[in-house]
């Protein structure tokens, strides 16, 4: 790993503990956690399916996966990160897989998954574009990527870098729907984006920049 890699992989590490309290992360409140809910369900196909959760983070959108019956994979880079994925499973009673590892080649097997999920990842990866071919190799034929991104500022608004490293990140401060959909296309047979920034209940009220799902398939 790279000294920014390995000191972004330490910021979130040390995150990990109060990462939750934002209220579209720990999804605590009942509304937040239900739209959420309702999100994945219609994201998802509805029989239980392979599903692997890029940059997991504590897991909250692993647990809605598995709470809808499907077989959960999360792989994240922080440490502490999957230590509360596996505690905040465990808590619900529910099973999930979950695996210390780099976006950039997560430690599963090629064609494994028939869903590849990640939320709000892509924008902190130092080369997002080969990250994104080899999550959709990860796919079994006809499988599904889900991407929940967006950009973390008002437009023409500047981005100060997180951490020391960040500032090399071609999509720090967040990526648009046009950008990322141009990088997916390629990729995938059919691809739709899926406006989140108008449905507050997500985000805990009223956000004002641009948030979407991308939806592709296989
Ligand atoms: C903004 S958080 C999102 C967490 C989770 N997906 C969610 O939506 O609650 C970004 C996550 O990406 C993880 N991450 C950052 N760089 C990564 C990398 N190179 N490989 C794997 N995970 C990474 C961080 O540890 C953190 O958990």
């Amino acid at each position: 790993m790279t000294d920014s890699g390995r000191a972004i992989a330490d910021y979130w590490d040390a995150a990990a503990s109060s990462f939750d309290e934002e209220p579209d992360h720990g999804l605590r409140a009942a509304p937040t956690r239900e739209a959420w809910a309702r999100r994945v369900r219609g994201w998802l196909p509805a029989e239980p399916v392979d599903v692997l959760d890029v940059g997991c983070g504590t897991g909250s959108l692993a647990e809605l996966v598995a709470a809808g019956g499907h077989r959960v994979t999360g792989v994240d880079v922080a440490p502490r990160m999957v230590a509360r994925a596996r505690a905040k499973l465990a808590a619900a009673g529910l099973a999930g897989r979950f695996l210390v590892g780099d976006a950039g080649a997560p430690p599963v097997r090629a064609g494994g998954f028939d869903v590849v999920l990640s939320r709000h990842v892509v924008w902190t990866l130092p080369d997002p574009e080969r990250a994104l071919r080899g999550w959709v190799r990860l796919l079994r034929p006809g499988g599904r990527l889900v991407l929940i991104e967006g950009r973390w500022r008002e437009a023409g608004e500047p981005w100060a870098p997180y951490v020391a490293g960040a500032e090399h990140l071609p999509w720090g401060g967040g990526v648009g729907a046009d950008e990322l959909a141009a990088a997916v296309r390629p990729l995938v047979t059919d691809l739709r984006v899926e406006p989140l920034d108008g449905d507050a209940a997500l985000w805990g009220g009223p956000v004002h920049d641009e948030r979407y799902a991308l939806v592709a398939e296989r």
